[in-house]
Formats: C-alpha cells, structure tokens, sequence
C-alpha cells in the first residue's frame, strides 16, 4: 500500500481557552477525494487552515498535534511558501487579484519559476481546461477578472491553485455560492484531478458529497469543540452510519 500523502494526528486547535476541534485524526491518500460535512461552527475550516499554516498565532488560534505532508512534519520541516505551493487552499469565496484573467492565472506561478510567454500561454489553457473555464473566457484573457460571474471567478480561483502544481488540493465549500451549471463544472474538475491530486473538499451539501467523494468525515460540535464522530468509505457514512449523531445528520435530510 502507498503511504498516506497527509497524515493529520490528533490535531487540537484552540482559541485562548476554548477548543475549536480536539482529536482530530485522518489520512489523505493519493487519488482519493475525502469530504469532510458537519454542521456550521465544527470546525471544518479550521482543519483546512491549519494543514496550510494559517491556523497561527495572528489568527488568535494555537495548534497541536501533527500534520505530517509526504512524511514531514509540516509546522517543522517544511518552508511555509512551498507548503502553500504543495498544499493549495481554494477558499468558500474567491479571491480574485487586480487585473486581467491571465495575470490571476499567473499569480502564484511567477514567485516560483521564470516561464517564457509560451509556456505560460500553455499553461493558462491547461489549467483554465482543468478548471472547466476555459471555453468561456479565452478570447477575454486580458480583459479583467472582476468582470466574471461569482461562478467563473471560483474556477478561475481553483484554476490559480492548480497553476503551481499542487500536490494536495483544499477547498473550503467552493460551490456554496454558486449557480448549478459553475457547480457541475467545480464537480466535473475535481473528479479528473483525483488521478493527480490528493483532494480535501468541505461541503455544506450531503448530496454533492454523495456524489463526489471517496472518502467521507463526518464532524459534529456536540460536545462543544469539533470532534470527528465517524469516518469511511462513502458508501458507509451515506448508506449505513454506525453514530446515532451521523444518522441523524445524514439520514433524516
Ligand atoms: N480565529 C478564531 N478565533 C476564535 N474562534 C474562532 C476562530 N476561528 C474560528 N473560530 C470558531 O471556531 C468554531 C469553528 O469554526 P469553523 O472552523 O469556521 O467552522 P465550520 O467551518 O465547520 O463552520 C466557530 O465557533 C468559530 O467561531
Ligand atoms: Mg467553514
């Protein structure tokens, strides 16, 4: 079996004196698209933030446990720019740049690596194509970003993040805000990219993670503090819950 690509180990962050998750244990795997689903305030996104070092003392937030990427621990080995490279956040509302499409394409790229004007048109294709925006905005790729829909903005947003090669994908509730067709593309994408990524999404929507996951995590803050009460295989968590708080939560929907 392929080692873990992120083994996140009993994760504790807190604020001050107060726990936001305790205990939280899993595994990425190469291929695979795990969703984490929970009610809103169980620290869902602040999993994804602390896997990519946001989660930090200017956030108010303290972190223990271990995150451990290709093996290293990541709040001690790993230089916090190429973790971002590595392990690349999508989050619930896109953040778009002053400028043109190609500019926003090209945004994280440019600090790592020199390109032609070639490779980058080469580029900006294959991730925009990645991303499902492509068709809809190749002939307007100077024009500015701000001009998209909220739906085109996110792909471009995803687009941005796939530019610089990640390993790991994270997604914070990328299709919250978003018109159907937008969604069905963000789903089509993110199924092409398993065979290259690992793919963390947090999902308000059970029937999308139905739909899309392989694995599922399901999370609740009954006790105060985020905590994960069940994970596995999709077709477990959506078909046969063994937690009566997951029952509740994905069967009486
Ligand atoms: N920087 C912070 N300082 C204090 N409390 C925070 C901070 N970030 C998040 N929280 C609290 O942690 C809890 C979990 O938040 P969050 O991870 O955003 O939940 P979810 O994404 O599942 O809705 C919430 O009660 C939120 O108010
Ligand atoms: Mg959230």
């Amino acid at each position: 079996m392929t080692p873990p690509v992120l083994q996140v180990q009993q994760l504790h962050v807190t604020a001050g004196d107060q726990s936001i998750v305790r205990d939280v244990t899993f595994d990425l795997s190469r291929g695979e698209l795990t969703t984490i689903i929970g009610p809103s305030g169980s620290g869902k996104s602040t999993i994804l933030r602390a896997i990519n070092r946001l989660a930090d003392k200017e956030s108010g937030l303290q972190v223990s446990g271990s995150i451990r990427y290709k093996g290293c621990d990541v709040f001690r080995c790993c230089p916090v720019n190429e973790l971002r490279r590595d392990i690349s956040l999508v989050f619930q509302k896109p953040c778009i740049f002053p400028g043109s499409i190609r500019r926003n394409v090209l945004f994280g790229v440019r600090h790592h690596q020199p390109m032609s004007r070639t490779r980058q048109n080469d580029l900006i294709e294959k991730v925009l194509r990645q991303a499902h925006l492509f068709k809809e905005v190749k002939d307007r790729l100077n024009k500015p970003a701000h001009l998209l829909s909220i739906g085109q903005k996110q792909r471009l947003a995803f687009a941005r993040s796939l530019a610089v090669n990640p390993a790991v994908i994270l997604l914070d509730e990328p299709t919250s805000s978003l018109d159907p067709h937008s969604t069905i593309e963000i789903e089509k994408a993110l199924r092409e990219l398993k065979s290259t990524c690992s793919i963390l999404l947090v999902t308000h929507s059970l029937e999308q993670g139905r739909r899309i996951s392989d694995r599922v995590i399901f999370m609740s803050n009954s006790q105060g503090f985020g905590t994960i009460v069940e994970q596995g295989a999709v077709e477990q968590i959506f078909e046969n819950p063994q937690h009566p708080d997951t029952q509740q939560y994905v069967l009486n929907r």
